[in-house]
């Protein structure tokens, strides 16, 4: 075994205990170093998991190919394994802690044979912020390994400012031992997969997947299902939210946070560039995916981001969605199951440029434009440093995190609701992000077509979903000036099935309009769902948006409101007696609204 670069007697202790029951043939202590990285991907590269770019086009980067039966998270085989069931609530998978225990010990034992054990220190949030986190991960995978690099702070600086203090274990392989001689795949991995969560002791173990927030367990695992219950108990928020600043001509800077789904524009929003129109405005990027979120002694919300790179969908990425993400992508990055070109460069659906007339795809299969399959897998990804966004914020590794004026959710809705509203009040932000509803996406194994995603945090939310939106409700009733909570719909489809609104930089035109209603500055009317901008509160030069079809996408359907609202108490019916009183008075509130609305109701002005 090689020597502990530490005197964490804890540590040291639980590392021999594991490497005891899991047997690995090596134990290496991960220092983080640029050295260590650049090693560790070379062998990754001389393995078969990793071909190197081409350093003409892409320099310092890498290309994998995970198995194709590991593309994406595995909420089926996601567990919290509270005390009761009823503290993982109805919407988590639930297993009983003591018997999950042993099936992990059972499933662990022997399984990195053959293999090197990682072991990764790692910070969620920046090193010695009041508001992080550090956690060790114990991992058989060498990927897993260069990928908390980026994803977090992460080696030797770590064990020294973590001490002797405690840490958040998590145990992860790939669960595929290695007999003596017998040759390694370049991404091995188990049929059987197993994502655990150890609420109470703070415990993450992982089995089977070496893929995403499966396998690189300081993201989901730890900054969202282990964070969230140590939120409820410490009286703060671990959300799925980007967060961004936006600072208009005359410098006057503003940050928002905003929730939306998996694969429902986090990403894409948090890099946001201005369109034409809006010259001296400027938008800033904290975060692209979690956001830690704390009151201060002020009573104001402050943000942190506790990750330290991006693990972004690859796919619809272009110079006109996304130029940010391009030029962070130039250099130092690895791509997962996106296509190489014959010039030894990436490529995935919706790049810019011509469709090249030949490809290796994702499976590692030759690719031409009319064979019928997609040359990118819908849920492959980039993994990049945040310090190479173009529009990351000064302040991004602030350790007092940025205050926080606004609150966004939205989901992927074809149908119904607007392009831009804002609650009527807290309770009744809390109760649109509660109900608020999504399109499935590829960022996780067979999802149902259409869901309700409270908070975009249905797979991610470590207790009982009610509690979690009580626990939304009481931070909100202690702030003295909370923040605004705004709903928000870029997924709109007309009859031909296309999106009406442009999205993207666009989406600049809301984003004006929420900040503007926190600051008092911009108008609003009532309609039945909330309060929603006309046509002339929100800035439309220069974008073909005539205000017919915008009228169009605002006006509310009485009856398809009401069958809504009728929807929403099966939803509600689930949390039985935890569903906080306001959210079902909210309920009726929507629908006595609605009753005593017209048909249609439109907006006149
Ligand atoms: P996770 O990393 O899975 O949490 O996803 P995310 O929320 O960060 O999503 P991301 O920004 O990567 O976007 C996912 C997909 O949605 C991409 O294919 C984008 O091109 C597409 N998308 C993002 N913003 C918009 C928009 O404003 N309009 C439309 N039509 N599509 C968008
Ligand atoms: C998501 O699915 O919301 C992601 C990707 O951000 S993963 O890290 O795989 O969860
Ligand atoms: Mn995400």
């Amino acid at each position: 075994m090689s020597q502990a670069p530490t005197k964490n007697a804890k540590l040291i202790a639980w590392v021999e205990e594991v490497a005891k029951l899991t047997t690995p043939d090596r134990i290496y202590w991960c220092d983080g170093s640029q050295e260590e990285y650049d090693r560790l991907c070379q062998e990754l590269v001389d393995g078969g998991t990793f071909t190197r770019l081409n350093p003409a086009k892409r320099p310092n980067s890498f290309l994998a190919r995970s198995n194709p039966s590991d593309v994406a998270r595995v909420e089926d085989r996601t567990y919290i394994c509270s005390k009761t069931k009823e503290e993982a609530g109805p919407t988590n998978n639930w297993a009983d802690p003591a018997e999950m225990r042993a099936t992990m010990n059972g499933l662990f034992k022997g399984c990195m044979k053959g293999r090197t054990m990682y072991v990764i220190p790692f910070s969620m949030g920046p090193l010695g912020s009041k508001i992080a986190q550090i956690g060790v991960e114990l991992s058989d995978s060498a990927y897993v390994a260069v990928h908390m690099r980026i994803m977090t702070r992460m080696g030797q600086k770590v064990l020294d400012v973590l001490g002797n203090d405690d840490f958040v274990p998590c145990i992860h392989s790939v669960g595929a031992p290695l007999e003596p001689g017998q040759k390694d795949v370049a991404w091995p991995c188990n049929d059987t997969k197993y994502i655990v969560h150890f609420p109470e002791t703070r415990e993450i173990m992982s089995f089977g997947s070496g893929y995403g927030g499966n396998a690189l367990l300081g993201k989901k695992c730890l900054a969202l299902r282990i964070a969230s219950v140590m939120a409820r108990d410490e009286g703060w928020l671990a959300e799925h939210m980007l967060i961004l600043g936006v600072k208009n001509p005359k410098g006057e800077k503003a940050y928002v946070a905003a929730a939306f789904p998996s694969a429902c524009g986090k990403t894409n929003f948090a890099m946001l560039i201005p369109p034409k129109a809006y010259k001296g405005w400027e938008v800033t990027t904290i975060g692209d995916d979690i956001a830690w979120i704390k009151p201060d002694a002020n009573g104001e919300l402050r943000a942190i981001n506790p990750e330290n790179g991006l693990f972004g969908v690859a796919p619809g990425t272009n110079e006109v969605s996304n130029p940010n993400a391009l030029a962070t992508l130039k250099a130092n990055c690895i791509f997962t199951n996106v296509a190489l070109t014959d010039d030894g460069d990436v490529w995935w659906e919706g790049l810019d440029g011509e469709t090249p007339k030949h490809l290796i795809d994702w499976t590692g299969k030759d690719w031409t434009p009319d064979c019928g399959r997609p040359a990118a897998h819908a849920n492959s990804r980039f993994t990049a440093p945040a310090s190479q966004v173009p529009s990351i914020d000064a302040a991004w590794e602030d350790p007092a995190g940025v205050p926080i004026s606004a609150f966004i959710v939205g989901g992927r809705v074809s149908k119904a609701f607007p392009l831009v509203m804002q609650s009527f009040s807290w309770s009744h932000g809390v109760y649109l992000a509660a109900t608020m509803g999504s399109e499935a996406t590829a960022a996780a194994v067979g999802q149902a077509a259409m869901r309700r995603d409270p908070f975009a945090m249905l797979p991610f939310c470590g207790y009982n979903m009610a509690d979690y939106w009580a626990h939304w409700l009481n931070i909100g009733r202690k702030l003295p000036a909370a923040p605004g909570i705004f709903r928000v719909n870029w997924f709109r489809k007309d009859e031909n099935g296309k999106f009406m609104w442009p999205g993207y930089g666009e989406n600049m035109r809301a984003l004006e309009w929420i900040v503007g209603r926190v600051k008092g500055t911009a108008a609003a009317v009532e309609s039945p769902y909330g309060l929603v901008p006309r046509y002339s509160d929100l800035n439309m030069e220069g974008v073909d948006f005539p205000k017919a079809k915008y009228d169009e996408i605002v006006k509310v359907e009485k009856d398809k409101g009401l069958a809504e609202a009728e929807d929403q108490v099966s939803h509600f019916a689930k949390f039985g007696d935890r569903l906080p009183k306001e959210m079902e008075l909210e309920r009726q509130l929507l629908v006595a609204r609605l009753e005593r609305s017209p048909a249609v109701w439109t907006l006149k002005d």
